[in-house]
Formats: structure tokens, C-alpha cells, sequence
């Protein structure tokens, strides 16, 4: 992407990480400082492009999952730049019925994704912020395209990193449960740090700093799955995410590495 040819609203000086995660991915919806600052984090955690499509192959895998239990209504939050097989696709290819809001706070990401939604009116953008978790749920277009008292899944994948208060990351996830009714299921998948040393992990939070996501966090298993309290946790549970249901995939991130750790929570 040519940085003169920024969309209205988009700086292309600030690195964004919904266009660092695109170039992880080998996309092309990036510009210079994104691929600056995404090949910094590349030296640190040499494996973040095998983690990136680890979480894609998971998305795919929780999606159809969710498609077979009856979902039709899809919730993501912090959806990124549209790639191969985004949710709708998943989602519609298994039943062409399904609904999809995608929810980022990052402009670029709503120009794009409104430019491939364009024919599909089953399928949505809103600009939100899931820090004003709310304010997000209450959205009057999120209210007009899906309904709440019928099954949702809400899915925050490769997000809640981005809120490194632990307080804040918890009750995010409070209001995003208090919101489902029966039937309704919550996806995460989260960053988890192999063994990095102090400098490792001082350097990368420089580099996120100056994001659009300018704060960061790994967490454990044990906080990853204490954002399911009150859910039931769908087998086999947090897991890394090559481990939840690896029936389609082959691992390429290795046991011990950094990685990401997903799961999957039902109201019942
Ligand atoms: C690593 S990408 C993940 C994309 C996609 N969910 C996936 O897992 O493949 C993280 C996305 O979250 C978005 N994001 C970060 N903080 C956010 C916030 N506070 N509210 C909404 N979106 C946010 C970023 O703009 C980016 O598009």
C-alpha cells in the first residue's frame, strides 16, 4: 500500500498493528512503518508469523465448530484487516443464513472491510472500541444486525493482549459475557510468551508502544482461563491453539515456544 494513498482518517506514520499482523501474514495492506516495526517484533519472537497463522487456522476451526452447534449470529471484536477466509466466509460457506459484525477501532481495517462487504447484507464494519466495552455492545447498528436474544458468538481473537491491565482485560470480558444469553458462546485466543529474556521483552514493549495498540501483555493459562468463569468451557478447553480440536491442521509453532492459547465458553 502506497503511503500517499492513505485513506481519509488512516496515518500511515504510526504503526498500526492490525497492518503489522497483515504483513505477518503475507498480506500487502501495510505500509513502510508497519513492515519496520513488525520486522522488529520478528527478531524478538522469530516464530509471531507462525503464531499469526496458527490464529487463522483457529478462527477457521472455532467458526465452523460454532456453525455446527446452530450459531448464525458472529460477534468479532477486534476483526483486523480482511485476509483469506475471514468469519463471514467460514460462516456462510457452512450456512448462508449466518450474520457477522466486524468490530475494530482502527480505521484502516473498516475501509477495507467495507469495501469487501459492499454486496453483502448480511455482513457489517462498526468502528468501536472494546475499551468502552459498553458503549461497543449497545452500538445501535451491532443491536439492528444481530439479536441478542437469540444465540451469539462473540469472538475477541488476538485482542485482549492489546489491554494489559488485568483489571481492565477482566472486566471487558464481564460485560462481553453479561451480554450473551443461552446458547451464546465467547471465543478467545491470547498471546503467551515462551521463555523471553528482560531486554527481549523491554525491546518489544518499545516497539508496541509506538503502535496504534500502544500496550501489550502475555498471560498464563491459568488468567487465559479465568476470562471463562461462569461459562461452560467447551473440550478440551484453554489450550494452545494448535491443540483445539486439531482434526484440520498441522502445528508449526512447537511446544515451548511463544505462542497463543485459545478457548471456547458456552452459556448454558
Ligand atoms: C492481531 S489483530 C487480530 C485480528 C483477528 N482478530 C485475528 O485474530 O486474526 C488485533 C486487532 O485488534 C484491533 N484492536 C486492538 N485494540 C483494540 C480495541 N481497543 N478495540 C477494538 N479493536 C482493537 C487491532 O486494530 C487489530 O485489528
Amino acid at each position: 500500500m502506497e503511503e500517499t494513498k492513505a485513506p481519509p482518517g488512516v496515518d500511515p506514520t504510526i504503526p498500526s498493528v492490525a497492518r503489522m499482523y497483515d504483513y505477518y501474514l503475507g498480506g500487502k495492506d501495510n505500509f513502510a512503518v508497519d513492515r519496520e516495526a513488525a520486522e522488529k517484533i520478528i527478531e524478538i519472537l522469530p516464530n509471531v508469523r507462525d503464531i499469526a497463522r496458527e490464529n487463522r487456522d483457529y478462527l477457521v476451526r472455532v467458526v465452523t465448530y460454532l456453525s455446527d452447534q446452530g450459531i448464525r449470529q458472529f460477534l468479532d471484536i477486534g476483526a483486523g484487516l480482511p485476509t483469506q477466509r475471514n468469519v463471514h466466509q467460514v460462516a456462510q460457506d457452512l450456512a448462508p443464513d449466518s450474520r457477522v459484525v466486524y468490530v475494530d477501532n482502527d480505521p484502516i481495517v473498516l475501509v477495507h472491510a467495507r469495501a469487501i462487504l459492499a454486496e453483502n447484507a448480511d455482513v457489517i464494519a462498526v468502528g468501536a472500541d472494546m475499551r468502552l466495552p459498553k458503549e461497543l455492545l449497545d452500538h445501535p447498528e451491532i443491536r439492528a444486525h444481530l439479536d441478542f436474544s437469540r444465540p451469539v458468538a462473540i469472538l475477541m481473537l488476538g485482542v485482549l493482549h492489546f489491554i494489559p491491565d488485568d483489571a481492565e482485560a477482566m472486566s471487558i470480558v464481564e460485560v462481553v459475557k453479561a451480554s450473551l444469553g443461552p446458547g451464546s458462546h465467547m471465543v478467545v485466543s491470547h498471546g503467551t510468551l515462551g521463555e523471553l529474556s528482560e531486554e527481549q521483552k523491554r525491546e518489544g514493549a518499545q516497539v508496541i508502544s509506538r503502535t496504534s495498540a500502544p500496550g501489550a501483555t502475555s498471560r498464563s493459562p491459568a488468567q487465559v482461563l479465568a476470562f471463562f468463569d461462569g461459562l461452560t468451557l467447551v473440550e478440551p478447553g484453554v489450550v494452545a491453539l494448535q491443540d483445539w480440536h486439531p482434526e484440520v491442521t498441522l502445528s508449526v509453532v512447537a511446544p515451548g515456544q511463544a505462542g497463543a492459547l485459545g478457548g471456547v465458553g458456552r452459556v448454558d
